[in-house]
């Protein structure tokens, strides 16, 4: 049985023994029966794809208005009802529920889910989408597939999801700092122009 807690984000380090500090790496903790649950639950929600992205950002909006503000497509949007026959929101979703279908394929290869988690991550330092916001997505993608699932809705189901978006969450967190800190290194090291910082000699 997992625990709720289980995969929270929880880091583990990368390897014992080491003087210095090594840097911690989220893990993913699914038992093989959340594994097996997550697979089948995702049989029946991606039946109904759009319809669920489509809920779930409806329902981001609604509860995190902030989260709005940081799409151009949707920032002066003021009837959100009205998104419910979008296709761009209808795009944007289905984008973001193949990215959870890339990552319920790949539970059994947490090298993969990583390497894909951690660029989403820096792409959202690129869309100007920062780290706090990224854990309504789990809450409100459980909201949406809960009523679909029907009687199938199971607390041991439930927790596997949590599991899943905490730990997508933390590694997109990752990739975002990774691309935050690459970014400024950059600009700290571009060479200066020869007139910059100096007065001009006349
Ligand atoms: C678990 C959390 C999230 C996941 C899995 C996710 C996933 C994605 C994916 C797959 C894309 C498509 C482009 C790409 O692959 O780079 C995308 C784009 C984007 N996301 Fe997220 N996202 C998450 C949270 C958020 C949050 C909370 C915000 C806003 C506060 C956000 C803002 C954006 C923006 C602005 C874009 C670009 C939209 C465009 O195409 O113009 N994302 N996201």
């Amino acid at each position: 049985m997992g625990c709720v807690l289980s995969g929270w984000g929880w880091p583990r380090r990368t390897s014992v023994d080491h003087v210095a500090p090594e840097p911690l790496l989220p893990t993913l903790d699914l038992s093989l029966q959340q594994r097996q649950l997550l697979l089948e639950s995702w049989r029946l929600i991606q039946q109904d794809i759009a319809k669920v992205g489509v809920i779930l950002f409806i329902r981001l909006f609604e509860t995190h208005p902030e989260c709005k503000d940081v799409f151009f497509l949707f920032r002066d949007v003021d009837d959100l009802h009205g998104l419910a026959n979008s296709k761009d929101l209808r795009a944007h979703g289905l984008r973001v529920l193949s990215f959870v279908e890339k990552s319920v394929a790949r539970i059994d290869n947490s090298a993969q889910l990583e390497d894909l988690a951690l660029e989403l991550g820096r792409s959202h330092y690129r869309y100007k989408a920062p780290p706090k916001y990224y854990q309504y997505v789990g809450t409100e993608f459980i909201s949406a597939v809960s009523p679909i699932l029907k009687d199938k809705w199971a607390p041991e189901l439930e927790n596997g999801w949590k599991n899943l978006f905490a730990y997508i969450c933390a590694v997109m967190e990752r990739g975002y700092k990774e691309e935050e800190n690459r970014m400024a290194s950059s600009k700290s090291s571009t060479p200066k122009l020869p007139h910059e910082g100096q007065a001009l000699a006349v």
